[in-house]
């Protein structure tokens, strides 16, 4: 017989898929990492299943204890698929920028949500990374994940992710992108990638209202680059330990309306039916098609699915409000 000890058995090993028509204009061999095939469908699962066991390890959480942590949904989807079969109790604290089918899912698998407000500096008693740590200090037996500077986050995808894509192209990966938030995904890939190859380049999709590009380029944080933006996941108003820039070789910008729109057109032209940050995976590749020449081999990473931005994305009414049809 075959089968999984539990559903976070089944984290990882997603397929790697070609693209055959939305990225038709570039020579390129471009294979898309599905992330949506992780049980809680994202690549999150990955770095919160490790976050976890690191954590009970040296005992920062100990049996019973309360998992806590500021999450945009995929992460508190990972972190609660863990926490139900290791008997942890889950609280994830979000912002009211996120779709509100986030909050549902989260709590359908057992988390207590808390939504904060998104337009207050990080530094806001208000904001999510404040009400976080706070609930952390109270709530006893508890721990804060914080996924922005816990390494394990990185250490997931340089021990899974990384691996796998280089198994999957048999070393012959010459590019990847990959939208940025808290850095984890793009380092930790990005570490075995060059430590396989120093060659392949590591391309990080940012959003207008993110500090992340001016960063790598100048090594100014600029507060004027901050304001307030729509696509969801990608891109920060602060420097998450993760990030590892020193691995990343350009910081591309995408609007939240290409990002709407390439979101859309991935599922129309290729079936695949993902979340925000692919739609700006897919753009920016788009935006630097001079770079990927024949025998480039790109492998862009699709973090989520689609079904968490039904009222969002795939809603005309929606997009029409934002009026990005
Ligand atoms: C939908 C989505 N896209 C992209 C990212 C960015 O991934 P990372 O945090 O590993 O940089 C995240 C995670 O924050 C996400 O949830």
């Amino acid at each position: 017989m075959k089968y999984a000890e539990s559903i976070i058995d089944t984290i990882g090993n997603t397929p790697l898929v070609k693209l055959n028509k939305i990225t038709q204009e570039i020579q390129s061999l471009v294979l898309a990492k599905v992330e949506s095939f992780n049980p809680g469908n994202s690549v999150k699962d990955r770095m919160a299943l490790k976050m976890i066991e690191d954590a009970e390890k040296d005992g920062r959480l100990k049996p019973g204890g309360t998992i806590v942590e500021g999450t945009s949904g995929n992460t508190g989807m990972g972190l609660a698929l863990t926490a139900i079969v290791k008997g942890y109790k889950l609280i994830c604290v979000s912002t009211d920028k996120q779709s509100k089918e986030k909050f549902d899912v989260l709590k359908a698998v057992g988390a207590k949500v808390i939504v904060c407000p998104t337009n207050v500096s990080p530094e806001d008693p208000n904001s999510y990374y404040s009400v976080s740590k706070r609930i952390a200090e109270k709530t006893p037996n508890s721990w804060y994940v914080n996924q922005y500077d816990n390494l394990s986050n990185t250490l997931a995808h340089y021990e899974t992710t990384g691996p796998e894509i280089w198994d999957q192209t048999d070393g012959k990966i010459t590019d990847f992108v990959v939208g940025v938030g808290t850095g984890g995904t793009i380092s930790g890939v990005g570490k075995f990638l060059k430590e396989k190859n120093p060659n392949i380049r590591i391309w990080g999709i940012d959003t207008y209202g993110s500090v992340f590009k001016k960063y790598h380029e100048t090594g100014i944080f600029d507060k004027n680059e901050i304001y307030p933006y729509v696509t969801e996941g990608i891109g920060e108003d602060i420097l998450p330990k993760n990030v590892n820039f020193s691995l990343i070789d350009h910081f591309e910008k995408v609007t939240d309306k290409d990002a709407a729109l390439y979101t859309r057109k991935l599922a129309k032209l290729e079936g695949i039916f993902a979340g925000n940050s692919c739609g700006a995976a897919i753009k920016g590749i788009l935006q630097l098609k001079e770079n990927f020449k024949k025998n480039n081999i790109v492998v862009v990473l699709l973090h989520d699915s689609g079904s968490r931005y039904i009222a969002k994305i795939y809603n005309d009414d929606w997009m029409k409000k934002m009026k990005f049809l």
